[in-house]
């Protein structure tokens, strides 16, 4: 059986409780999540009126540019994901919350994922996305956003991280100790509700993850280093918590 289309997709999300859908996403992503886009909104250096051009990227159902479009009401949102679900629920939410901009398939491992995008947002963000992707995947990618951002834009990112390799082992024996942000059956529950709404195994579909991706075992420095060699400055560790950091950094 193939893998349903886009438009086959939306079809089938007419109709849903988008409410629903949003809050068993809300619950997979753990509940230091709504605080933590909440910063991300805060610490983005313009003024609440302008109406800035922002980029959400892997941005699943949303959840990081809509959190920016509370703060700035003024602000477009483009959101970039491969996953056609997720792009379709990401833009039946963004039509039913009125949030101006553009909701788009696009697959960042394609050389051309950048292609008829804006050139001058004033504010790319990516919320657990980045670790999906290698090494190497994300330096390029990094200088794919420094190319998006207009002299001056923001980049905020929220990754999960691990700590520096001297202090790795004592880190990860106190992590265990600390209440887990993300529950398997959290998980089971929004995918087999895909699954059940699209009549098929929709998961398999996506295929293995990267062999090579960062994961969470990346310290801030390492993610820190990456913006650094992607010519950022005024890099800020914003937040970290038990397993997630919160960075800003701006296009000179
Ligand atoms: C853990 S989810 C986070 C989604 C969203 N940023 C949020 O905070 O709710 C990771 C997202 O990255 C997307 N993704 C992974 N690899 C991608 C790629 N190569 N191109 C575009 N999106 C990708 C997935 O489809 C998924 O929506």
């Amino acid at each position: 059986m193939e893998s349903p289309t886009q438009a086959e997709i939306e079809d089938k999300l007419r109709g849903e409780d988008l409410k629903i859908w949003l809050e068993l996403w809300r619950a997979e992503q753990g509940p230091a999540k709504p605080s933590a886009l909440k910063l991300i909104a805060s610490a983005i250096p313009f003024p609440t009126g302008r109406s800035l051009r922002v980029l959400d990227l892997c941005c699943g159902p949303g959840d990081a540019g809509r959190a920016i479009h509370s703060r700035f009401p003024h602000a477009q949102v483009d959101f970039v994901d491969r996953d056609p679900f997720f792009v379709s629920l990401c833009g039946a939410v963004n039509r039913r919350d009125g949030i101006p901009g553009r909701t788009l398939a696009r697959d960042l491992s394609e050389p051309d994922w950048q292609k008829d995008l804006a050139s001058d947002y004033d504010v790319v963000v990516a919320v657990n996305a980045m670790h999906w992707f290698s090494m190497t995947a994300a330096a390029e990618l990094f200088g794919d956003i420094f190319q998006s951002l207009r002299p001056g834009g923001a980049f905020l990112l929220l990754e999960p991280v691990g700590a520096e390799s001297r202090f790795a082992s004592g880190f990860n024996a106190w992590q265990k100790e600390q209440p887990s942000q993300h529950k398997h059956e959290d998980w089971m529950r929004f995918w087999s509700r895909v699954n059940a709404l699209l009549g098929c195994d929709y998961g398999g579909y996506l295929g293995e993850p990267d062999q090579n991706r960062i994961g969470d075992k990346l310290s801030v420095m390492q993610w820190v280093d990456l913006l650094r060699d992607a010519s950022l400055e005024s890099i800020d560790i914003l937040l970290r918590d038990t397993e997630k950091v919160v960075l800003a950094a701006v296009k000179p």
